[in-house]
Order: structure tokens, then sequence, then C-alpha cells
């Protein structure tokens, strides 16, 4: 019987995992090697080695009702995309209300997970810590890990060669936190992900000219949407998931790539995806309009470096350099883990739903979050949580490692035909689709055809209203009462915070409303008078 769990890191999925494991019974002992919860929501000044590093202005590129956990709405004055801080101030009120945070160690690192002998009867892991000095080996039932994965810095340093011999400032993304220090140098900020736009945008109001480059496009999303709503949404909707699956996918790219144009052509600006591709989009609302006004230029991939100057893919050079940005993405490894127990491959991807190490004995080991949706990955990691404690306690029987097989790949299959590239993106998940699957594996689906008869107001929501988490409330195990009203009530709390300016006079005006019942009655006189 699986009882005592191991719960690797305090981050957002830490605390979803702990969550998780009390509402199966389970008892969590986690285990956070910084001072707080957060991982990488919690802004500092420096830079921690072997936890993920944010800068002061980053904001969520997630609206709240969109990235909240399921049972627990964001404040209703709670702007719609959150500064960090604000939202780690969520983070905190979420380990408060569910009274998370007794079961975690801090200041404690878990140095070595290992088999323990009787593994292949029991399942069971001895885990071992490290708090200062002081060393210990537990033994658990099952372990959750959760130690995130945008923690090291990744730089393909064969990809730039001459960066050695650059003799201004060099630094990755990681270590940037705020615009200080840049004051009319000329930049040149590699890499066109959230981090290089949102640090471009940041530092073009300040330094001399920003150069950003990108090697091969990349789709950039607002923040701001119709009439000024959250622009996801209108993005993230069942309905919109459904039809995705239906129509062919050179139909379905053809439609995006017209909608995601909709706001400037981004063949226009040179940085459309080459080829059909469907590349990872970003979220910035003022990439366009900087690009506009020259402070930023844009450039094609970078070929080389020499001391002061930058070479790029299409011959052209930048002279006199002062700083390189390096936005390359980043890295994460299990350095506790053993590669006979799970060795990372993103190719071939050896995951089981991107939870369980494929062909190993017992499924008591589960890795959390280690995927990239277009989408919030709280919400993601929560419910592979709730998946993975039902499955640790032998609830939900997984497949042979035969039936593993196929099933993954037919979903490489599936992630081919979205996202219709192969390497190295084992990790993208479709969003939508892959909720939906965990949801119904763990019996917490709603069904959404019994719903129509019994409750049509919320079925039509779940349809053709924003997909957020609060559906995998409605029934099933560890079901929240709440989960209806939270979804009825949802525009509320998305425009509560836009009325902090209180107008003078109410601004519907009488004469609207009389142009309104003047056509009302218009309309009422001719259908009577044609009856006639
Ligand atoms: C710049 C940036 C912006 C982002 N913006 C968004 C966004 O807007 N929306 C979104 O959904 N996602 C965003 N992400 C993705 C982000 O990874 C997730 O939001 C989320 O923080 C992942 O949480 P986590 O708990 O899995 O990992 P983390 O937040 O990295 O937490 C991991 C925790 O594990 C601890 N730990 C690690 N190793 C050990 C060990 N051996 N022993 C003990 N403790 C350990 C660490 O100290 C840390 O506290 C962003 C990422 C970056 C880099
Ligand atoms: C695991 O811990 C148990 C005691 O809890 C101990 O008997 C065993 O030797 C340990 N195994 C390993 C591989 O460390
Ligand atoms: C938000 O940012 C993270 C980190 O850059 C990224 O992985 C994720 O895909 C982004 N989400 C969306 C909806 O663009």
């Amino acid at each position: 019987m699986v009882k005592k769990v191991a719960v690797i890191g305090a981050g957002v999925s830490g605390l979803a995992a702990i969550k998780a494991c009390l509402e199966e019974g389970l008892e969590p002992t986690c285990f956070e090697k910084s001072c707080d919860i957060g991982g990488l929501w919690r802004f500092t000044d420096e830079v921690e080695d072997k936890r993920a590093s944010i800068y002061s202005s980053l904001v969520t590129n997630v609206s709240k009702e969109i990235m909240c956990f399921s049972d627990f709405p964001m404040p209703d004055d709670f702007p719609n995309y959150l500064p960090n801080r604000k939202y780690f101030e969520y983070i905190k009120l979420y380990a408060k209300n569910f009274n998370l945070t007794k079961h975690i160690q801090f200041k404690t690192t878990v140095c070595r997970i290992e088999k323990h002998p009787d593994f292949p009867v029991t399942g069971q892991w001895n885990v071992t810590t490290e708090s200062g000095c002081e060393k210990k080996t537990e033994t658990f039932d099952a372990v959750l890990v959760c130690t995130g994965q945008h923690v090291d810095a990744q730089i393909p340093l064969d990809s730039f060669p001459g960066i050695k011999n650059f003799k201004g400032k060099v630094l990755h993304s990681r270590e940037y936190k705020k615009p200080v220090g840049y004051d009319d140098k000329r930049v040149l900020v590699v890499g066109m992900g959230n981090s290089g736009v949102d640090i471009s945008t940041e530092l073009c109001t300040i330094a001399s000219q920003v150069y950003l480059t990108t090697r091969e496009g990349v789709w950039v999303l607002p923040r701001l949407g119709k009439d000024g709503y959250p622009y996801d949404l209108f993005f993230l909707r069942r309905i919109n998931s459904w039809i995705e699956n239906i129509v062919p996918p050179a139909v379905y790219r053809w439609m995006l790539k017209h909608y995601l144009n909709s706001r400037f052509n981004h063949e226009l600006y040179n940085i459309q995806p080459e080829g059909i591709k469907w590349k990872e989009p970003l979220v910035n609302d003022e990439i366009a309009s900087r690009v506009l006004s020259g402070s930023i230029i844009l450039k094609s991939g970078v070929t080389k470096f020499t001391e002061t100057d930058a070479h790029f893919s299409d011959g052209s050079i930048v002279h006199d350099l002062d700083v390189v940005i390096l936005c390359t993405g980043f890295g994460y490894s299990f350095p506790f883990l053993d590669d006979s127990i799970f060795k990372r491959d993103e190719n071939r991807g050896n995951l089981y739903k991107k939870i369980i190490p494929l062909g190993i004995e017992k499924p008591t080991i589960a890795f959390i979050a280690f995927l990239l949706p277009i989408g919030p990955i709280m919400v993601v990691a929560e419910l592979q949580c709730r998946w993975a404690t039902r499955v640790f306690k032998g609830l939900h029987k997984l497949p042979n490692v035969m039936g593993m097989k196929e099933e993954m790949l037919k979903d490489e299959k599936l992630r081919k035909r979205w996202f219709a590239t192969s390497e190295n993106n084992f990790r993208r998940i479709n969003y939508i689709t892959y909720m939906e699957d965990m949801a119904s594996e763990i019996g917490v689906k709603p069904n959404i055809l019994k719903l129509f008869l019994t409750d049509p107001v919320l079925a039509f929501k779940l349809v053709f209203g924003t997909f957020n988490s609060y559906h995998f409330r409605l029934n099933g195990p560890a079901k929240w009462d709440g989960a209806r009203e939270a979804i009825l009530t949802q525009w509320d709390r998305i425009e509560k915070p836009l009325r902090t300016r209180v107008p003078k006079k109410n601004s519907k005006s009488p004469l609207s409303l009389f142009i309104l019942l003047f056509f009302f009655f218009a309309i009422l006189f001719v259908a009577v008078w044609m009856k006639n």
C-alpha cells in the first residue's frame, strides 16, 4: 500500500503535488533546496545556482482565469496578467489556504534517489537528502519529481564561433535582472523567445540600439485581445480544439496563420516561421511597434562573433556592440537519479504520458511539468499530479510496456500532425487535448453531452467559453463544489480589476435604450402588419 510520498521541489508543481497527495489520503513530504516556496516565481536579485531565475519585469503570459489552480480562483481584484511578484503572492495564498507549507522541509536538497532493495515487489525508494551538513536516507513508497525545466542556462557555444573573443559583456537571459547599466549601449539579443523579446523591448527604451536575432522566425501573440479582454480567453476554448481535431492539418494551419497575422503581418516583418512548421508562439504586445519605430532592428541568425562585431547568416555585419545577451533557452537535469532509472531523451521521448519512465517495473516515480504546452504549465502540472497519485495507489492501471509504446507512437503521430516538426520537442503537447486525455483517465472529465440535457447553461460555457481548470473539478474524485459557480462568474473576476476608476455618470445613455426600444417596436409593428 502506497502511503509515504516524497515530493522533490516546492515550486508550483511541488505545491500541486502536495495538494494531490493530501486529496488522495497520502502522506507527502516535500524537500525544497531553497528557503521558500514558489520556485521560478520567487524573484531574487541574485541568481541562485540550480534554481530558475527571472527578470524583474516578468509578467505571466497566460491570463489569471486560465492560469489558476482548479479549485482556487485568483482574487477578483488581481490583474488579468500578473507581474511575477503578484503571481508569487497568489502561490503564497494557495499554500496558506490548503495548509501545504507544513509538509515542506526547506533548505533540504535531495541528492540521491535509489531503488530500495525490495523495489521489484514494493516499488519503494530510498531518498537521500542533505540539509546543512546533515545527510539522511529515508524510504518512501513513491516519488514525485517537481524540480523544474527552466533551471540551467542552455548555451550552444558551437553555434557562436568567436564568442570567446568578444570584448564586450556576454550574459545569458538567466542572469538578466533589470535594465540597469545599459544606457546608450549597443545591445545584441540572440534568440527570439519570450525572454529575448521581453528583454529587447525593455532595453530599447534606454540602449542606443537593440538588435534582435532569430534564425527561424516566430509567431507573436498579444496579451491584449478583442475589446481589450485577455487574448487567450478567446484562443483557448474547447470548440477551437474540436475544430482543430476535425479539419485537415494543412487547412487548420492556414486558418491559424491568417488569424495570427491579423494583428500584424509576420511576413512584412520577415519573422514568419519558415515552411509548414508550427513553432511555439511568444506573447508580447510591444515588439511590432518597437520595430516600427526602429529602436529594435531584427536580424537573421548569428554566424560568428569578432572582438566587437557580430556576423549574420545573410552576410550582414553589426559593428561596435557593447553587450550580447543570449536568450537561447534553458536546460535541466536530474543529478540525483541514476541513468538506469531514467535517462532524459528528448528525441525518442521515454516518459509515458510525459510522466512515468517507460519500462519501469513499478510506476511509483512520476516526473511533473516536464512538457511544453501552449497554455499554463501549472494547470497541467496539477492534473498530472492528480493522475500520478491515482496511479501510485493502483486506482488507475497502466497498460503493459507494449501497450504504452503503441500509445506513445500514436501520440507522436498526432504531435507531428499538429506541430509538423520532429526534432527535440517530445515535450511539446497540445494543451487542451492532453488535459482532456488525462482527465478522462482519472474520471474528472465533464460529460458534456449529458450536461446539455441537465445543465445547458454550464454545458454551453464548457464548449464555447474559455477552457479553464475548474472544468476538471465538476465531478469525479476530489471534485470541488465551487467549480460550477467559478465557471459562471469568471467574467466578473476578469472585469473587476478594470473597474478601478468609477465614471461620474452611468455611461449607458438613455438614448441608446430609446433607440433599442424603437427598433423593437418597429419590428413588432412590421411583423403584426405583415401577418394581417
Ligand atoms: C522567463 C520565464 C517565464 C515563464 N512564464 C510562464 C508563464 O507565464 N506561464 C506559465 O505557465 N509558465 C511560465 N514559465 C514556465 C515555468 O517553468 C512554470 O511556470 C513553473 O514555474 C514551473 O514550476 P515548477 O514547480 O515545475 O519548477 P520551478 O518553479 O523551477 O521549481 C522547482 C523547485 O525545485 C527545487 N529543487 C530543484 N532541485 C531540487 C533538489 N534536488 N532538491 C530539493 N529541491 C530542488 C528548486 O529550488 C525550485 O524551488 C516561464 C518560465 C520562464 C523561464
Ligand atoms: C534503503 O534503506 C533501507 C532502510 O530503510 C536499507 O535497509 C537499505 O539498505 C537501503 N538501500 C539502499 C540501496 O540504500
Ligand atoms: C509562456 O512562457 C513559457 C516560458 O517562456 C513558455 O514555455 C510557454 O509556452 C509560454 N506560454 C504561452 C501561452 O505562450
